[in-house]
């Protein structure tokens, strides 16, 4: 470009003297010179610049993957320490297995025998209450996966009174047809159905809170409000009902939205565990009388709704399962004893060994003291540890 326009300038002072025509152009020709330089070194810094912008950009793209590698390893050290937690956890458990206190055996075995001299000399009075029922559970003693069975939501469970073996499976929290199969290995060995006997409720349950007890099955209805229904195995019809005295009910566990009003057998009696609007945070207990569905007592519990999945009686004390990461195991946090004999501190805060998703129903059979669970679709039992409510 430099010597173009020299050439210009040059056309443009042909008028003047030849040597001052020498000395301005070789004036002009220095700052062009200048000119070229200031032009040649911007080009160079130019270029370094995008350089250092290059190795710039290069470096913090080694960071960023240097920052995503150490975020990698946090993360699978943080995994690895909830397995080890969860190891501790089970070793914790293994070593109380380990070393039950000894005075708890005896005592429970006592109760065995007081128990099975108490089925001997009731054998055919109807189910009273056990007015000597004192325990409370101290651990998960074993449990046992049986299979997978139908929706991840249901319950199944056995009659605890009388000796009927027949396993009663609720699939799904809406449905109208129960599955009777006619005892346990039925129900573990043979596939789906097939070997089922089906009752067609006259109206759908909804929930997981039903249960079978002397002969009956107990199962809520919605109809607006919740309704308990009482229906005889043995004729097939509706003996009874009764509509719940709450005004506007909540749904009993925040984990399974599903469940209303959850109805729980134990060594006493029914119970039914329920939540109300008026009341939204924690979890009421109502005492259920089994031939007339009356109430007979009502409680206000401690027990939070908030990340509960589940929740069963035992010996008159409730006791409810929660669940508060995902996936973690499930664990009693809450207790509530009516007869006020146990206080939240001395109940053992036991943890459930494994679990798929989530108990949508946990149903406690007081004859055999073992929980029928339904964990995300398998079908569980967690045969529990018992001690006396007043030992530690
Ligand atoms: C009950 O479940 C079966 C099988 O899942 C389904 O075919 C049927 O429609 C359900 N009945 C009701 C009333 O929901
Ligand atoms: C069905 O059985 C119940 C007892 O379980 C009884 O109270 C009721 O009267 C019976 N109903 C019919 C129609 O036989």
């Amino acid at each position: 470009m430099a010597p173009r326009l020299s050439l210009l300038l040059a056309l443009l002072l042909a008028g003047a003297s030849s040597a001052q025509q020498q000395q301005f152009m070789e004036y002009m020709e220095r700052r062009f010179g200048a000119l070229e330089e200031r032009i040649s070194q911007w080009h160079d810094q130019s270029s370094r610049y995008s350089t250092e912008l290059r190795e710039f950009k290069s470096q913090v793209i080694t960071m960023l993957e240097n920052m995503e590698k150490e975020q990698d390893r946090l993360r699978t050290e943080v995994e690895n320490t909830a397995v080890r937690v969860d190891r501790l956890e089970r070793e914790v458990d293994y070593l109380e297995t380990q070393n039950p206190v000894p005075s708890c055996v005896e005592v429970d075995e006592k109760l065995m025998e007081n128990q099975v001299s108490t089925a001997k000399k009731r054998k055919n009075e109807k189910y009273d209450k056990l007015t000597d029922c004192s325990d409370t559970i101290s651990q998960v003693k074993a449990m046992k996966i049986l299979k997978k069975f139908g929706s991840s939501a249901g319950l199944w469970t056995k009659d605890p009174v009388g000796s009927s073996e027949k396993i009663y499976v609720f699939d799904g929290s809406r449905n109208d047809t129960v599955y009777v199969f006619p005892r346990m290995r039925e129900f573990t060995l043979f596939s789906a159905t097939r070997k089922a006997a089906r009752i067609k409720l006259p109206y759908p349950w909804v929930g997981t809170g039903h249960l079978v007890y002397g002969g009956h099955l107990y199962y809520i209805r919605q109809q607006g409000t919740f309704q308990v229904i009482k229906f005889s195995l043995a004729n097939k019809t509706i003996v009874d009902s009764s509509v719940f005295p709450a005004e506007e009910q909540v749904p009993v566990f925040g984990l399974s939205a599903f469940n209303y009003i959850d109805i729980a057998a134990d060594e006493e009696g029914l119970w039914a565990i329920y939540a109300t609007r008026e009341n939204e945070k924690n979890i009421c207990l109502a005492k259920l009388d089994p031939v007339s569905l009356d109430i007979e007592q009502m409680w206000d519990t401690p027990c939070p709704r908030e990340n509960a999945e589940s929740a069963f009686v035992i010996c008159g004390a409730l006791y409810v399962v929660y669940n508060t990461r995902l996936p973690s195991r499930s664990r009693v946090q809450c207790v509530f004893d009516v007869s006020g004999a146990m206080t939240p501190e001395d109940a053992a805060l036991v943890y459930f060994p494994k679990r798929y998703g989530s108990h949508s129903s946990m149903k406690y059979n007081p004859k055999e003291r073992q929980i029928y669970a339904w964990d995300d679709g398998y079908q569980i039992i967690y045969r529990m540890e018992m001690k006396k409510k007043l030992e530690i």
